[in-house]
């Protein structure tokens, strides 16, 4: 991952211009954002204040999931009552969003054949970089998965640009019946590509099973984590997660400044 974080931190006072359920529980919301469509990269994430109400001033984060133009889309879950909140937010009303924030996956340096695995709303985070790898010609695989077909996300956009999807539902409602883990195993032993660098978001278990599995079979893996926050900024320590260094020591590390983006085996899973 590159830690480039931006000097450049922007923040909004926008309306949403629209806020629409894609799937059973999930919801794409539109606003005009005309700096962070700017500066945004993949993997940063904005931080948006969901209600001025007491009992709701802290922001809540999410990728960012398409920049168009002055635009930029977010793709959510509804987890608890912010993101409740948000789903019942017309077009019209006012949000306050601020961003780009974090550091942002490195294509750059591995520039390899690229395998994106998403689980859940996971696949959120990983639709900027499916759009960056496919402008610089990196041939790309997803492998998307959700509990059951009403709660799949992305796939239709993902192939809209081009990106073949293998897909894993935990019912076998469609796709593969299991997890997206076990077709990424399928992939690296059976595919004939050189070298593939993995790219992923999800749930916890999901990303600490991917970590063995690139830690197995040799293969680089970034993945961003998706920690609670709270300032986002660096300041409250909320968001740390256990990283190893190259020292062979253990430090504890702000996903919000330092990541969200790490690579799979520097993260210590077990703690
Ligand atoms: C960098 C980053 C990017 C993110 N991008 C997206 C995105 O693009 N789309 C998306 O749907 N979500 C994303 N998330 C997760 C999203 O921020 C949370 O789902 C949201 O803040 C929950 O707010 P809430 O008020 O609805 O839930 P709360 O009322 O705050 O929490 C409800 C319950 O869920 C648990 N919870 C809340 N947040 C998390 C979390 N992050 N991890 C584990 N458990 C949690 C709480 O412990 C609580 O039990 C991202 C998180 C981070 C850190
Ligand atoms: S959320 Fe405050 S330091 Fe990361």
């Amino acid at each position: 991952m590159r830690n480039n974080r931006l000097s450049n931190i922007y923040d909004h006072r926008t309306v949403i211009l629209s806020n629409e359920a894609v799937a059973d529980g999930h919801y794409l919301l539109r606003c005009e954002c005309a700096e962070i469509a700017q500066h945004a990269r993949p993997g940063q994430f904005i931080h948006v204040m969901v209600s001025q109400d007491t009992g709701m001033l802290l922001r809540r984060p999410f990728t960012i999931y398409t920049m168009d133009g002055h635009e930029i889309t977010m793709l959510y879950q509804i987890i608890g009552e912010g993101t409740k909140r948000l789903s019942e937010m017309p077009e019209g009303e006012p949000l306050h969003v601020l961003g780009p924030l974090g550091n942002t996956f490195d294509f750059t340096t591995h520039p390899n054949p690229a395998i994106l695995v998403g689980g859940g709303a996971g696949i959120a985070s990983l639709m900027l970089l499916a759009t960056a790898l496919r402008k610089n010609s990196i041939e790309t695989i997803g492998v998307v998965g959700a509990q059951r077909q009403a709660r799949l996300l992305s796939v239709t956009d993902l192939r809209a640009i081009g990106i073949t999807v293998h897909i894993a539902t935990d019912d076998g409602s469609i796709g593969h019946h299991g997890y997206v883990t076990d077709i990424l195993i399928d992939m690296i032993e059976k595919t004939n590509w050189p070298r593939p660098t993995i790219y992923a978001c999800g749930p916890h278990g999901m990303l600490s099973a991917i970590a063995k599995i690139a830690a197995n079979y040799g293969v680089p893996t970034q993945i961003a984590m998706e920690n609670r926050m709270g300032c986002a900024m660096g300041v409250c320590l909320g968001c740390v997660c256990p990283v190893r260094t190259a020292a062979d020591t253990i430090e504890y590390q702000r996903v919000c400044t330092e990541g969200p983006v790490f690579n799979a085996t520097d993260i210590v899973w077990d703690i």
